[in-house]
This record gives structure tokens, C-alpha cells and sequence, in this order.
């Protein structure tokens, strides 16, 4: 098994055996004030490695057109389920973020516990793609994992490395000082608005 299925399988895998203590059961509080001063539905939104995706349900609600990719099969079966239920549509890929093309750049940008999933050696790539899936004056909302320790995942997502990865150049950042949201996992996430540069 290379490292590419190996990875995928054990995200697969916590799905089935019902291993997911980063899953709220419910969207995040921070959904609500991700969207003030937003564009309004029907903008297009992205959640990349939705999961089992409640940001979907609640802003294919709000009339918002959502893509949610991830590359876990049973995730992406719950959500199809629940937006069934729900009578709701979003567009639900089963994808890799590091090899998918959207052809079309999005208004939003929901990044929930996505990028701290993946090896720290795979972020500059993943935050290229981003900046090229979000539209000039486009939004990219992050809720970036604090652990504070070694290892992963979730692998800390340090303020020096978002930096970094996102820069001056390409994206205007908010005032300090940033909100946090606690995490059902007893970690905290650092909740930063993004926005692209035209
Ligand atoms: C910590 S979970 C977060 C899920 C969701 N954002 C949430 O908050 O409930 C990380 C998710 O990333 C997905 N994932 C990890 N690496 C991925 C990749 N390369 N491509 C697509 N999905 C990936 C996993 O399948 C898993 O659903």
C-alpha cells in the first residue's frame, strides 16, 4: 500500500468504525459569523474535506450553492444521506484535495480542520490551491487546530506558519486579535477570515 492509500484508508476507516471525535455532530458556532458581510447565496461555496459535512446541510439551507469534496467514501455517504433527508442539494465529490481541479473558482471558502488532516509537508501545495480555487476578492474562512505539540494528525497549524502559507502579497488578513472556537476534541481553533487579493 503506498502512502497516498495508506492515508486514505485510515481516514476511511475512522469513518466506519465510527472514530471521529473532531465531528460536532453539528455545524460549527463559527459558521454564523463566517458569513456576516459575506456574499449572500446563491454564491458558491466551498468545504474542502467536509467529512460528514453539517456546514453543507446548513449552508445548502441558506440557499448557498456548495461543493464538498473528501476522499473518505462513508463520510460522503452520511452526507448524502442527511441532504436527502433534509430535500437539500449540494455538489458532493469524493475527491483528493491535492490532485482535484474545480475548473471554476469559488466565492467562499470554508477550511474546517482540512488542512491540519494533512502532513505538514503537503500545506504549501494544499494552500496554492486555495488561493487558485478562491475568485479575485473571493474568502477563504479557516479554522486553523491549535494542539501545540508534535505529531499529528491534527498537526498544529502555527500563526507564523499561516503566514506563511497565506501571504500579505496574496491575501488581506483581518485584525488582530483573532477569535478562537473551542473544539470538541478539547483543543481550540484559531477562526481567521481571508480574503484574496483581485
Ligand atoms: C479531521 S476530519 C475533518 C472533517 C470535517 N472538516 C469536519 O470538521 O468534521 C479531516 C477530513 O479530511 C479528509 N481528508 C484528509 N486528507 C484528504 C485528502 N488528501 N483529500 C480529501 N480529503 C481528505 C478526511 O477523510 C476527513 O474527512
Amino acid at each position: 500500500m503506498d502512502s497516498d492509500t495508506h492515508h486514505r484508508a485510515r481516514w476511511e476507516k475512522r469513518y466506519q468504525d465510527g472514530k471521529t471525535g473532531w465531528d460536532r455532530g453539528a455545524p460549527s458556532p463559527a459558521l454564523t459569523s463566517a458569513l456576516l458581510g459575506m456574499p449572500r447565496p446563491p454564491a458558491r461555496v466551498l468545504i474542502p474535506a467536509c467529512g460528514q459535512g453539517h456546514e453543507v446541510i446548513s449552508l445548502a439551507e441558506l440557499g448557498y450553492h456548495v461543493t464538498g469534496i473528501d476522499f473518505a467514501p462513508s463520510a460522503l455517504a452520511a452526507l448524502k444521506r442527511a441532504l436527502s433527508l433534509n430535500g437539500l442539494y449540494a455538489e458532493i465529490l469524493q475527491q483528493d484535495l491535492l490532485s482535484w481541479d474545480p475548473g471554476e473558482p469559488f466565492d467562499i471558502i470554508y477550511e474546517q480542520t482540512a488542512i491540519c488532516a494533512l502532513e505538514p509537508t503537503l500545506w504549501e501545495s494544499y494552500a496554492e490551491r486555495l488561493h487558485l480555487w478562491t475568485k479575485p476578492s473571493g474568502f477563504v474562512f479557516g479554522l486553523f487546530m491549535q494542539t501545540h505539540r508534535e505529531g499529528g494528525p491534527p498537526w498544529h497549524v502555527s500563526m507564523s506558519r499561516l503566514e506563511e502559507l497565506f501571504p500579505l502579497q496574496k491575501w488581506r488578513w483581518p485584525e488582530k486579535p483573532f477569535p478562537t472556537v473551542s473544539h470538541p476534541s478539547g483543543l481550540e481553533e484559531v477562526f481567521l477570515t481571508l480574503q484574496r487579493h483581485s
